[in-house]
C-alpha cells in the first residue's frame, strides 16, 4: 500500500475543508481551556489551510457527553483559545449538523473557520451512524484528520465520514505521529532502549510483545514492574500488582531471553508504610532491595536503577519513552520519574520520542519539551499503534501509489 496522502498532496485553494481535531482538552474551574497542548499541535495543518484560503470547518469531541448535548462539554471555551493562538476570529456553531450548521458553512468565506460543537452530543457519533457520518461528509469538499488522539476510535468524524467526502487525507499531525511512532521505531537508530511504565502490565502488553520483536534494551518500572518481580518469586509487600497476569509476565521474560534482548527490572525500590494519593501525603520512605516487606509498597525505582537507567539511554540511538517510573504526581514519590525525563532530554543524539498521556506530562513538567524530538499527543491511540494495530482514522483516507 502506498502511504497515506497528506495536506499538501491535495488541492485546497478556496475549498470547504472539513478538518476532525482532537481538541479533547482539559478545561479549569472557570471553564476554560486548561491546557492548550493539542489546539497547539493542530496550528500548523490549520496554518497550512488558511494559507491557501481553504473554508475551514473544525470538528472535535470534548469528554465523555454519551451522545447528548451537555453545556459541561461544550467546545465553545476552544473556540476562543484557538482564536488567540491562530491570531484570527473563530466561528463557532451551535450544533455538528442541521440547518443552522448548513447555513454557517454556506457562508464561509476563503480564509475563515467555523468550530462546530462537540460530535459527541449526538449517539451516531461513537455509534459511526452511516445517516450521522452522511450529514457531516455532505458539509465538505474536503476531509483532513488530524485527530490523531482519537484515531484508534472507528466514529463517524474519524472514519465513518471517508466515505462520504471525495477527497481525504492527514494533516501535519497525524502526519509526524505516523512517523515518529511508526517509521522512527520500525527502523531505529540503534541501540533502541525502550522504557515503559505505569500501573498495568495488562495495559502494555501488546506493545511490549510487539517491541521485543524491535528493541534492543527495555527498561521497566512503574507498579507494572511488580508483576514481573511476582512472576520471578520476589516478595512485593502491599505494592500494586496483577496477580492474575503473573504468567504473562513469565512469558514476556521468557521471550525476551529466546530473543537476548535485555528486558531489566528495577533493582531497587522506593517504599512508603503509608499512601493517600488524594491528599497527595506519603508516610516514611525507604529504599529497599531484594524484595519488599508486608505493610510497605513501592512508590517509585530507587537511587540504583536510576543509575542504570540512565546509563542505558545514555547510549542509545533512539529512546522511546511511556509511562512513569512511580506515583509521579506526588512530588515524594516522582524522582524516578523525572530523572528519567532528564536522561531522556539529556541524550541529544538520539531520537528520543515520548509515548502520550502521563510521560508527556512529566517531560513537559521537568522543563524538558523542548529537548525531545517528539512527543505524542495520543494516549491509546499512541498505544494502538505502537502494538502494529491499524488506526481507523487512518487507515481508509486516500493512499498514493507507491
Ligand atoms: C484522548 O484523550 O485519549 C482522546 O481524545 C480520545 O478520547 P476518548 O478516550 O474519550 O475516546
Amino acid at each position: 500500500m502506498g502511504r497515506t496522502k497528506t495536506v499538501r498532496d491535495i488541492d485546497l485553494k478556496e475549498k470547504r475543508v472539513f478538518v476532525r481535531v482532537d481538541f479533547n482538552v482539559p478545561l479549569d474551574e472557570n471553564g476554560r481551556v486548561g491546557d492548550n497542548t493539542r489546539i497547539v499541535a493542530a496550528l500548523p495543518t490549520l496554518k497550512y489551510l488558511l494559507d491557501r484560503q481553504s473554508k475551514v470547518i473544525l470538528a472535535s469531541h470534548l469528554g465523555r457527553p454519551k451522545g447528548r448535548a451537555n453545556p459541561k462539554f461544550s467546545l465553545r471555551p476552544v473556540a476562543e483559545e484557538l482564536a488567540v493562538q491562530l491570531g484570527r476570529p473563530v466561528q463557532f456553531a451551535r450544533d455538528c449538523v442541521g440547518p443552522e450548521v448548513e447555513a454557517a458553512v454556506a457562508a464561509l468565506q476563503p480564509g475563515s473557520v467555523l468550530l462546530l460543537e462537540n460530535v459527541r452530543f449526538h449517539a451516531g457519533e461513537q455509534g459511526n451512524d452511516p445517516g450521522f457520518a452522511e450529514m457531516l461528509g455532505s458539509l465538505a469538499e474536503v476531509y483532513v484528520n488530524d485527530a490523531f488522539g482519537a484515531a484508534h476510535r472507528a466514529h463517524a468524524s474519524t472514519s465513518g465520514i471517508i466515505r462520504h467526502v471525495p477527497t481525504c487525507a492527514c494533516g501535519f499531525l497525524i502526519e509526524r505521529e505516523l512517523a515518529f511512532l511508526g517509521e522512527k521505531t520500525e527502523h531505529p537508530a540503534r541501540p533502541f532502549v525502550v522504557i515503559l511504565g505505569g500501573a498495568k502490565v495488562s495495559d502494555k502488553i501488546m506493545v511490549i510483545d510487539r517491541l521485543l520483536e524491535k528493541a534492543d534494551t527495555i527498561l521497566i518500572g512503574g507498579a507494572m514492574a511488580f508483576t514481573f518481580d511476582l512472576a520471578q518469586g520476589k516478595g512485593i509487600g502491599d505494592s500494586l500488582a496483577e496477580p492474575d497476569k503473573v504468567g504473562l509476565a513469565r512469558s514476556i521474560l521468557e521471550k525476551a531471553e529466546e530473543k537476548a534482548i535485555r528486558l531489566l527490572l528495577p533493582v531497587d525500590t522506593v517504599v512508603t508504610d503509608r499512601l493517600d494519593f488524594a491528599g497527595q501525603t506519603v508516610g516514611e520512605l525507604r529504599v529497599v532491595e531484594n524484595g519488599i516487606e508486608d505493610g510497605w509498597k513501592g512508590v517509585d525505582i530507587g537511587p540504583r536503577s536510576v543509575a542504570n537507567y540512565r546509563g542505558e539511554v545514555a547510549g542509545a540511538g533512539t529512546v522511546l519513552w511511556n509511562g512513569p517510573m512511580g506515583i509521579f504526581e506526588i512530588e515524594a514519590c516522582s524522582k524516578g520519574t523525572f530523572e528519567i525525563a532528564d536522561a531522556v532530554a539529556d541524550n541529544v543524539r538520539a531520537v528520543s520520542i515520548v509515548g502520550g498521556g502521563d510521560s508527556a506530562k512529566a517531560i513537559r513538567k521537568s522543563g524538558n519539551a523542548e529537548k525531545v524530538s517528539f512527543i505524542s499527543t495520543g494516549g491509546g491511540a499512541s498505544l494502538q499503534f505502537l502494538e502494529g494495530r491499524e488506526l481507523p482514522g487512518v487507515a481508509s483516507l486516500d493512499t498514493l501509489a507507491p
